[in-house]
């Protein structure tokens, strides 16, 4: 079992500011679709390229991850725990990974508009249109979209339980000034 008492500045940086991107645009990645075109092209600059920054800080975390030993479980932890907590940390590394791919994916077949990630990175360039293709893509980006917000939301009430009824270390361990 790991001997680190708790997260680096690092981990706890990169947590809090992805969390903080992909709440909000999970809250309002829903409201895309009721806009008129016009206003939805700009909105979608903004969604693409925070999308982006997500999937780039995401690869920068993923190899901080592996390269830097997390803290591991805390006594009170039955095994049950220990692997559910695992598995919900890593499937929402690979979701995390895998949403911001599937809207670069929808992007580039897009045929209404273009989708131009801050302005700058054209995905629309980057393949021929097709109708069908995007729709795929839509669908997909929707549907992981809903697992994870699912999770995000399963994760969110198991460090609350943590810090409220086990009265535990785990969230503290996660926060900026946190003691273990
Ligand atoms: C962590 C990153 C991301 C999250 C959490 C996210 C979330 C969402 C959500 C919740 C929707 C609404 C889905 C639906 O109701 O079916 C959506 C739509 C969309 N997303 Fe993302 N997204 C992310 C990254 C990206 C990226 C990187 C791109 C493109 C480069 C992108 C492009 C789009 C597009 C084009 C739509 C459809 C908007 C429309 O209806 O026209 N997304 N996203
Ligand atoms: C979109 C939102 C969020 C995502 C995607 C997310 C994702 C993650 C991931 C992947 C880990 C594992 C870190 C690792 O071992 O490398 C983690 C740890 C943690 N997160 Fe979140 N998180 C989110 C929001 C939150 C919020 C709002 C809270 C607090 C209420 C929270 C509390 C924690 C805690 C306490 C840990 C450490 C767990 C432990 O030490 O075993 N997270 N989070």
């Amino acid at each position: 079992m790991s001997d680190v008492l708790k997260y680096g500045a690092t981990a706890k940086w990169l947590h809090w500011l992805i969390a903080f991107i992909v709440i909000i645009m999970l809250i309002f990645g829903r409201t895309l679709e009721s806009l008129p075109l016009s206003e939805r092209e700009q909105m979608i600059m903004g969604h693409s390229g925070l999308g982006t920054l997500v999937l780039l800080l995401m690869l920068l975390r993923w190899g901080w991850r592996l390269s830097h030993e997390p803290p591991g479980a805390i006594g009170s932890m039955g095994l049950w725990q220990t692997r559910l907590s695992k598995t919900m940390h890593w499937s929402l590394y690979i979701l995390l990974v895998l949403q911001p791919i599937l809207g670069i994916f929808q992007a580039m077949f897009i045929t209404d508009y273009e989708v131009l990630a801050f302005g700058v990175i054209n995905y629309s360039g980057l393949a021929t249109d097709s109708a069908d293709m995007a729709r795929v893509f839509h669908v997909l980006h929707g549907i992981n979209a809903t697992v994870l917000s699912v999770l995000v939301v399963g994760h969110i009430g198991a460090s609350l339980y943590h810090h409220f009824f086990q009265k535990d270390s785990i969230l503290r361990r996660m926060l900026p000034y946190g003691k273990p």
